[in-house]
């Protein structure tokens, strides 16, 4: 259970050092989309575009999030995910917890609050969907909303030519089947780990750690300046925390996994500290 004062929603505080992230020239290699032989991205996006609905969406809500599968230690649901590879992603081919950890290891060298770090370390947590059975292209890559128009900023919006929800009135238009500044806890996003683990979270984190759990793959939001015209003052007070999230989740991936066993005490504290001792997933 949290016990600790949530921190205000004012701007973060700014990063001391970035020793662990890649260097601003090596950044311009990260999610390049067009380099070669990102079939397996393509091919992943394109059942993404087609087969992320409005209906979908509401469906797998209704599905996982009443938290029946199974329940297990965090610890147990990490060791649990680390056996997958997210065919999402064009920038990293190592176990889910390597990742974790490098991105949790980036955000503690760079003094963020304990919160913060514990945040790194399982924000794709909800990447266990897919061991569960659910397709890879239902929980991992980049999030959009659904109920209205695509943005042509998100990643190959040329699939969405695919999707059904292009072609239907009801869902088609700017605001489709919200209000103007309705918020973004009212939009429905394309289904994925984000929101599961938002869902299973929004109990024991405080608030800048939700949304940067819950908006993390919504890049064309956080990156890409799409979709105010849906969101709220709280979401536009969070933004800067989901953007000061991101470098630590993209820029601190490489080939050089940390070592779970020596840092498995910290870790422990932390989900000690925060997280229930064990989980309903
Ligand atoms: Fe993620
Ligand atoms: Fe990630």
């Amino acid at each position: 259970m949290n016990t600790t004062t949530p921190p205000s929603a004012a701007s973060p505080q700014e990063p001391t050092v970035q020793a662990l992230l890649a260097s601003e020239p090596e950044r311009a290699a990260y999610r390049d989309y067009a380099q070669p032989g990102l079939d397996r991205v393509r091919a992943f996006y394109r059942n993404n575009h087609q087969h992320q609905t409005y209906d979908f969406v509401r469906g797998k809500k209704a599905q996982w999030l009443g938290f029946a599968q199974r329940e297990m230690t965090p610890w147990a649901a990490l060791e649990f995910l680390n056996t997958l590879v997210d065919e999402s992603d064009p920038d990293i081919e190592l176990p889910q917890i390597s990742h974790l950890l490098q991105t949790a290891e980036a955000i503690r060298a760079d003094g963020h609050p304990d919160w913060f770090v514990l945040t790194g370390f399982i924000h794709d947590l909800g990447k266990v969907l897919c061991l569960f059975g659910e397709p890879q292209w239902a929980v991992v890559g980049d999030t959009f909303p659904v109920g209205c128009r695509f943005s042509e900023r998100i990643v190959y919006p040329e699939y969405f030519a695919l999707n059904p929800d292009s072609r239907d009135d009801r869902y088609n238009s700017e605001y489709g089947v919200y209000t103007p500044g309705c918020g973004l806890d009212a939009v429905h996003m394309s289904w994925g780990h984000d929101e599961y683990l938002y869902q299973l979270m929004k109990a024991h984190l405080p608030l800048p750690a939700l949304y940067m759990i819950r908006y993390h793959s919504f890049y064309a939001w956080h990156r890409e300046g799409q979709y105010g015209h849906l969101t709220d003052a709280q979401d536009r007070a969070h933004l800067e925390w989901v953007r000061k999230f991101n470098p630590y989740d993209l820029y601190s991936k490489n080939d050089r996994p940390p070592v779970l066993a020596e840092l498995k005490p910290y870790y422990d504290g932390l989900m000690a500290k925060y997280l229930p001792a064990s989980l309903k997933l």
